[in-house]
């Protein structure tokens, strides 16, 4: 026989109510931090409360702002800090004075909401330590896939989060130059327009040396392998070694050469990279074109998980980041990175035995050597090969190679250099 005991009234969660709204101080007034003022002042219907922005730090506070003067600015970040608003919105970008910033506003106890890749690649340890001690809510949702909300869900579903790989394209300055490249436009009328949309950073750099991917690499593998890792100690590339050519050869052998970065963990070590890759057009990646990000979380209980979506312009950042504001205000409980992450380690740079995109320049080409027999004494064969064409006054040819040893390759490519004098470039095949 069973026994049920009589229902009991249960005391409604205790969620904070703000009476006068969410009060917001605002780091930073650039492309972001404008986008969530303008959103904060009309928020749309779906909004719980109203929000109020208290004030915005910014460097200059005589520059005309997007915002008028509907915003008060100053250039005085602690005087934002008290009295203590709901929540600390950061949207200053950089190191400092980030970090410092958010360190003073966790030490008070003052929600922190985030976008900022730099500051958690760099300073999460110490940022996440500080949150988990005072038990101060930090969401950094916007980050990474800036308008795809996915990184919290996974934190409040664990099994579903149990997985041991992913890949993802999560630059979309570098996804939209390219794609913009494979259509015949140039790089600089790419990067120009990217600049222009407030997709690239302050500095492009960052974007088009792959720094920005290897922070959010290092941000997703801590939340998802719960590992800290260092940004610079993954292996990270740049596109700026790309031709258009090669994204046309891309497409003639049947895919795209996209801005990815990859991770896999199996409780002893990360292997990661960042970097551009040929990603034949079977695979989920190869559809994910100009500034959009997508993030194929693999091996998971349920299977393969594909999350795209818009991942940088100001509007989906600033949508993000209001979402967390009223996540950090309700405190809804997240697997933060607190005490749970293990030793510190670098993730391995050697690339898993993978297939590669190669092209070959030299004037001993035209010769016809015999390419494939030089890589093939190596253990290197050969897939597909275009014919050799003269492009920038260089004679070059592509080839594909079916999977191999990152090394066994190197090692080909430089006897093949050795014996005709070609130079080489080469990517990785994305599997
Ligand atoms: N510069 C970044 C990008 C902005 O292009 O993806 C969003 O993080």
């Amino acid at each position: 026989m069973f026994t049920v005991a009589p229902a009991r009234t249960l005391a409604p969660a205790t969620h904070r109510s703000p009476r006068n709204g969410v009060s917001i101080a605002l780091f930073g007034l650039g492309h972001v931090g404008s986008a969530v003022a303008g959103l904060a002042l009309e928020p749309p219907r779906a909004a719980r409360w109203p929000f109020r922005i208290t004030g915005a730090l910014v460097r200059d506070v005589h520059r005309p702002r997007p915002t008028g003067n509907a915003v008060a600015r100053t250039s005085a970040g602690d005087s934002l800090l008290d009295p203590a608003p709901d929540v600390i919105v950061e949207a200053l970008g950089g190191l400092e004075p980030a970090r410092t910033l958010v360190l003073k506003a966790i030490e008070r106890r003052i929600p922190v909401v985030t976008a900022n890749k730099s500051l958690l690649a760099v300073h999460g340890d110490e940022v996440f330590a500080a949150a988990a001690a005072t038990g101060t809510p930090l969401r950094y949702e916007a980050a990474v896939l800036a308008g795809v909300p996915f990184l919290g869900t996974f934190a409040r579903r664990r099994i579903a989060a149990s997985f041991p790989s992913f890949c993802g394209v999560v630059n979309g300055t570098t996804n939209f130059i390219l794609t913009e490249m494979a259509a015949s436009r140039s790089y600089s009328e790419a990067l120009a327009d990217a600049q222009r949309r407030g997709f690239a950073e302050p500095d492009p750099s960052n974007d088009v040396l792959g720094i920005d991917a290897a922070q959010k690499l290092a941000i997703l593998i801590r939340h998802f392998a719960q590992c800290s890792v260092r940004a610079d100690a993954i292996e990270a590339t740049g596109i700026a070694g790309l031709w258009a050519r090669d994204l046309h050869h891309a497409a003639a052998f049947g895919g795209a050469i996209k801005p990815v970065v990859a991770a896999a963990w199996d409780g002893v070590e990360v292997t990661a990279f960042a970097g551009p890759a040929f990603v034949p057009s079977s695979h989920a990646l190869a559809r994910i074109d100009g500034v959009q990000n997508a993030i194929l979380l693999r091996g998971a209980p349920g299977g393969d998980l594909l999350f795209a979506g818009p991942g940088a312009g100001p509007l989906p950042t600033a949508a993000t980041i209001l979402d967390d504001v009223v996540e950090a205000i309700e405190d809804v409980e997240t697997r933060t990175m607190d005490g749970g992450i293990p030793d510190v380690r670098a993730a391995r740079p050697e690339a898993p035995v993978t297939g590669w995109f190669i092209r070959l320049t030299g004037a001993a080409l035209a010769a016809g050597p015999d390419i494939s027999g030089l890589l093939g004494a190596h253990g290197v064969r050969l897939r597909r090969a275009s014919e050799e064409e003269v492009h920038d006054g260089r004679t070059a040819q592509w080839l594909t190679a079916y999977p191999c040893e990152r090394r066994r390759l190197e090692t080909a490519l430089c006897a093949l250099g050795a014996a005709t004098g070609c130079d080489a470039f080469c990517v990785r095949e994305l599997t």
